[in-house]
């Protein structure tokens, strides 16, 4: 059974730039891992996870983009969490080019946590500060 991760309404963080970015991570996250269950080739899957990477950086780069702008009082921990999943993103990665597709499940897994656990404990922690300045 392909697997797939729902979008849930309490992922919702009520600011549609950051929302819609959540909700394209986890269709990339999706259609990695249908690739993955119809067997596409390593080099298929490659794209996919570059693109997954791609999507995250960016991401990051918009929520700290917000930080600095608003002067987020709990940036420095948040980046520092950022900076974390990018790392175990990396050595997935690099585990993923030794290993190929089998690598999918366990990085799809990475994913999936990461977005629940940290969307959950640390965006939701920027929220309020971020409707104040607008967003
Ligand atoms: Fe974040
Ligand atoms: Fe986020």
């Amino acid at each position: 059974m392909a697997h797939h991760v729902d979008w849930k309404d309490e992922y919702d963080l009520g600011m549609p730039i950051i929302d819609t970015q959540h909700k394209h991570f986890l269709e990339l996250m999706n259609q990695a891992y249908d690739a993955f269950y119809n067997k596409q080739t390593d080099e298929e899957l490659a794209v996919l996870i570059e693109n997954l990477k791609n999507y995250a950086l960016l991401h990051f780069g918009t929520e700290e983009k917000y930080f600095d702008l608003f002067n987020y009082e709990n940036k420095e921990e948040h980046v520092k969490k950022h900076l974390e999943l990018k790392g175990k993103l990396m050595i997935l990665m690099k585990e993923f080019q030794v290993k190929g597709g089998d690598m999918i499940p366990e990085l799809i897994d990475f994913l999936e946590d990461w977005l629940v656990v940290h969307l959950n404990y640390e965006d939701k922690k920027y929220v309020r500060c971020f409707k104040e300045h607008g967003l």
